[in-house]
Formats: structure tokens, sequence, C-alpha cells
């Protein structure tokens, strides 16, 4: 039967196999036709799983409301299950390979029934592309085959593109099956989850969950747990990073990629709007990716990216007009909202959205909503999936099977202090130790002006599928091999002054930030040695259109010896947990950023050359 859908033999038997282990009443291959998605769309309306919104207001999107218990990626729940424990890593929920199919064997059997499996073919990167790859995915959940429409290219080009070659395997259930007769939920899901990643199988298996990165198995699963693995066997880059190209007046592109965990405005950053005097002059950003880079070197030795996705999953609350227009134009149709609050035209909101909220509205739990009763309208971690092709910088090379050449790496994180606005790192390894020491502070932190220090490695920790110190030396040796790699640049856009307000304003001031990168990266700009890489010096920045003293600059970038040597001092403690496999370098790093500090003045002066 599936010989009609595929030649490859390794994909007809999964598809069998699969089948007699979950019982669905149905199998649908996806062709990932607008007409499907159309069809998926209304059956899910009529199941009551998705609320048409209205067509004047937000033209063929809709809401979705999940279960309670299913609004996030479950990390408790994550699993990586390599041979070797080691492999894994401390980091990384280890689980025996072996006991785990077994105890996965039994959830499975019999998860589908009542149910259609759909057979979802994707291509995660543009089709054709060397720095592809394809997956296909087994789901019992309509919800998750029109969102990988969005999210990937997926349907019957991809299985023409994959011939009898290799696929990732990603099976996904939500563990809900219907006995005979028995009516279904809005949204089905178990309380028992299991997100569940066997590196050396390149497989995949998800159970009892059907919200975004534990179902949409292209995304974190495939695109980064996955395919980190892949990526260090085969000499490349899976990363959490955004891609945006900077255009100067004379028409001069130069790509970046930028790690900053989350809640750091990661995909504000990758539509940034220019200030007026930056655009009057013909400066332009564009956007590639907002949340994952592939990057490969090519026969030359130079890195070039594509964005695995083929759309946004954005965290909807306090996206506005104001903080990123861009994203907001790029949600107007065609757009899947789940767990957003529904407004009494058939339109939606969240936090944010609008200085004054609606009068009234239905929250994201079903229920009546006023501005006085006390509880969110929409879940902090609600959604929109929505086609980047429908972004308004969208840049054209978005779709390039070359990909976009790579000229810097940008790696951020929520810092109220001791991290300066930017700097560049001395070399490669430099920049490799900084961006594995890279921290963010937990926002909510109640412990005054400065939170808690999460370490978030490249922002990956949640995301690596194998050890995070062979991670570390992954770059390393990566970096050693490039002719000219990308020079590597840390920013903090979050610190703050002795009471608490934010030094800089962030949003599309970053422009000038971005603009010293660029012209360094191209090898231009001006900069002053401080002890932890290059730095701008006042005039060294475009200033025009800010009112900023040269005061309030030095105490952006400026660098405390005491705050440095203890920040240093804490980098040990993730080290610790690393430090069979991590790379000597860091060592030699560490002992000579402890000595220029020993040496550098008390505060802040910057050595000038
Ligand atoms: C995401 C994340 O959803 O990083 O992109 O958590
Ligand atoms: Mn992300």
């Amino acid at each position: 039967m599936s010989k009609e859908f595929t030649s490859n033999l390794e994909l007809q038997r999964w598809v069998q196999e699969t089948a007699a282990l979950c019982q669905p009443d149905r199998i649908h291959w996806c062709d990932g036709s607008q007409a499907e998605y159309d069809a998926l769309c209304d059956q899910m309306v009529q199941s009551g799983t998705f609320t048409r919104l209205n067509p004047v207001k937000r033209p063929n999107s809709f809401l979705a409301r999940s279960d309670i218990s299913d609004v996030a990626r479950v990390e408790d729940r994550t699993f990586i299950c390599s041979r070797s424990k080691a492999d894994a890593g401390p980091t990384n929920n280890w689980h025996e390979p072996k006991s785990m199919k077994t105890k996965l064997q039994g959830l499975f059997s019999g998860s589908m029934r009542g149910r259609t499996m759909y057979v979802i073919p994707f291509c995660m990167g543009p089709i054709g592309s060397p720095i592809s790859h394809i997956g296909v995915e087994l789901s019992d959940s309509p919800y998750v085959v029109v969102n990988m429409r969005i999210m990937t290219r997926m349907g019957k080009a991809v299985l023409e593109a994959l011939g009898d070659n290799d696929f990732v395997h990603c099976l996904h259930s939500v563990g809900a099956p219907l006995e005979a007769g028995q009516k279904d939920g809005t949204w089905a899901c178990n309380v028992d989850k299991y997100i569940v990643h066997f590196p050396e199988e390149r497989s995949i298996w998800s159970f009892g969950s059907g919200y975004g990165g534990n179902a949409l198995l292209g995304k974190k699963c495939f695109a980064l747990r996955i395919a980190s693995v892949l990526a260090r066997e085969q000499n490349w880059l899976a990363e959490h990073m955004l891609i945006l190209g900077v255009k100067d007046p004379n028409g001069e592109k130069t790509f970046v990629a930028a790690a900053f965990p989350s809640a750091c405005g990661k995909t504000n950053f990758a539509m940034l709007i220019p200030p007026k005097p930056f655009t009057d002059d013909g400066w332009e950003i564009s956007t590639v990716g907002d949340d994952i880079a592939w990057i490969k070197p090519d026969t030359t030795g130079q890195l070039r990216a594509i964005n695995p996705e083929a759309g946004f999953f954005g965290v909807a609350p306090g996206t506005n007009y104001e903080s990123n227009p861009n994203a907001m134009k790029s949600i107007l149709e065609n757009t899947i909202f789940t767990n957003v609050a529904l407004t009494d035209d058939g339109d939606v909101w969240w936090e944010g959205m609008t200085p004054t909220p609606p009068t009234h509205l239905i929250d994201w739990t079903g229920q009546d909503w006023t501005p006085d009763c006390g509880r969110k309208a929409a879940h902090p971690n609600s959604r929109f999936t929505a086609p980047i092709s429908q972004c308004p910088v969208i840049d054209p090379a978005y779709n390039d099977p070359a990909g976009v050449p790579i000229s810097a790496f940008i790696f951020g994180g929520r810092r109220s202090s001791v991290v300066p606005l930017v700097y560049q790192s001395f070399n490669w390894t430099y920049g490799v130790y900084a961006a594995a020491t890279m921290g963010s502070e937990t926002t909510a932190a109640a412990i005054g002006a400065t939170g808690a220090v999460r370490r978030d490695p490249f922002a990956m920790l949640p995301f690596c599928g194998y050890h995070m110190g062979d991670y570390f030396n992954h770059w390393v040796q990566l970096g050693r091999e490039l002719p000219n790699p990308p020079r590597i640049f840390n920013v903090n856009w979050f610190r703050k002054d002795e009471h608490g307000k934010f030094l800089w304003q962030g949003f599309g001031e970053n422009m000038r930030v971005l603009k010293w990168i660029v012209e360094r990266a191209r090898g231009h700009a001006t900069s002053v040695e401080s002890v932890l890489g290059w730095v701008p010096r006042f005039e060294d920045m475009d200033w025009r259109g800010l009112e900023i003293s040269k005061t309030q600059f030095e105490q952006l970038i400026s660098v405390d010896r005491e705050a440095w040597q203890q920040e240093i001092a804490s980098h040990d403690e993730l080290f610790v947990k690393l430090y069979d496999r991590l790379p000597k370098e860091f060592i030699f790093i560490r002992e000579l950023m402890l000595s220029a500090l020993w040496r550098s003045p008390e505060k802040s002066e910057l050595a000038h050359e």
C-alpha cells in the first residue's frame, strides 16, 4: 500500500511496522498541498480543536487552545539515549537505550487507536540544498500536520527528493487512543510525557504531548538535538541561532548569526528596524531565520548558513507594533495561534499587544476574561505559527540552497551588570570560551538588581544532543580548520545602572552596535583593547539621532576588575561538571584573562594603544 507513495523501502517498512505497533484506524500520506491543509483545518474546526478567526480581521487563521497541562517543552521529560551515558554528558537526562525502547514500545502499543496516522515527509532547509536534511514524522495529530506544513518544507516534493536515501525517523503520538465510539477531546494528550532521542540511530520518539517543540519534531528535536550530533560527525554546526543580513548604503551585505537564550529578544533582533538616520542613509536589515541555523564550510572554507525552518513559532506575549512591527505584519493572515486570547470580534489578543486590554475576552483556557479578573488572558508561552515568507523583511536568499556566508557570530545574554554592551574576542578560541561561559539572569529573579545567573553555553544547554565538553571541542577544532573564521562578538543589551535603570534602550538602537560589529568583521571599524577583547571607543560608534554622553557610554562598556574576577571564578561551576572533556585551551584562556585582570586598572579605563 505504501508503494504508491514512495519507492523508499525503509520508509515503507517503518510505516508498516509503526502501524502494527500503534494500530491507527487509517494512514494518511501527506502531500503538503493547500487543499490538504484546508481540509485538516476544517476538520479541526468541526472537532473543536480550532476556532476559525474572523476572516476579515485575520484571514485564513485559527486559534487552538491546548490542555492546561500541555503548554511548553518538558525538559525534565526529555532524554538523550546514547549508548554510553558519558556521551550524553552531565547536562542531559540520559537513559539506557534498550530499556527505554522497551518502555516506549509499551507506551506506543495501540496508542493511535481510533485515530489517523499521518505520514509527514519534511525537509529541514531548502529542498536540494547540500546543507539540508530530510526527516519523516509519523504522528496521530492533525495539529502537528498543519504546523509542520508551515514550519518545514513538507509533502510530496520531499518524498521525491528523498528517493531511496536515509532519513531521520520521528515518531509522535499524543498518547490518547480512542476506544470504540469514544468522543475525542479538543486537545488530546497524556499526563505521561517522553521526548526521547536516540542519536546513534538518528531517531526521535515523542509521546504524550501535542505542543510545540515536544511535537513538531523537526524543530528542537531534529534541527538541534539530532542535528548537533550529525554536525559533529560531519564537521558542521547545528546552532540555536538567528541569521540576519546587514546591507549598507552601498549595497554591500554582511550576514551574521546570533545566539541568545530565551527571553532575550531574539526574534526582535532578527527583524530589527534601524533608527531613522540609518534607514535614511539606506541601511537595511533582512531576516534569514529567527531560531535555528545550520552552518557548513563550503569548498573554500567559508561558513555558509541556512535556516532549516520555513516558519516562525514565536512567543506571542510582548509582541506589538512598537517592539516588533515586522513580526506583527508576519502574522496578519495564514497563521495558527495557540493559547492566546480570543476577542469578541473573532480576533486574537495577548498581554502587551496593545497598551489597553479589550474590556472582554475569552482567555486561553476558554473562560470569560475581563481586565480586573486577576488572570492572564494569554498563556505566557502562547505562540503564533506563521510562514517565514510573510515577513516583510525576509532576505531574498532565505531559500537559497547555497546558504548565506557568515562573517560574524554574536552571543548575548541578559546581564544587569558585569558584561559590557559589546566586545570582540581576540581570536576564535577566546570567542568559543566567551560563548561557552555566557549566562542569563532569570527575569523573575527577586534578588535585587542582579538576578541569579544561569549559564547557558551557546544558548544550547537544553538542545545539545551530546556532551557539552565535546561540543566546545568541536567548535574549537572547526574554527582552527577555517582559513578566515568569522569574528566572534559578545553583546549585552540589558546592563543597568546602580538604581536598576537600563543603561541601553535596545530594540532598534541595537543597530548601532550591529553596525560596529559588521564594520569590524569587514576589517574597518576602529576599537581599543580591553582585558576581555576589542571594544569600541565612544568615537567609534555612530550616535546620530541618539542623546548619549561619553560618560554614559563608558558605563555601558566598562569592565570592572573585581566583578570580572568573580565572574571568571563562577565559570568553574559549569566547568567542574564538564571537566574531563573540557578543551585544554580553556584552562589557558582562563589563566590569561585572570592575569590580564590582575594587571588592569581597578575600574573601567581601557588600555588605549
Ligand atoms: C524556543 C525556545 O521555543 O528556544 O524557540 O524555547
Ligand atoms: Mn529557540
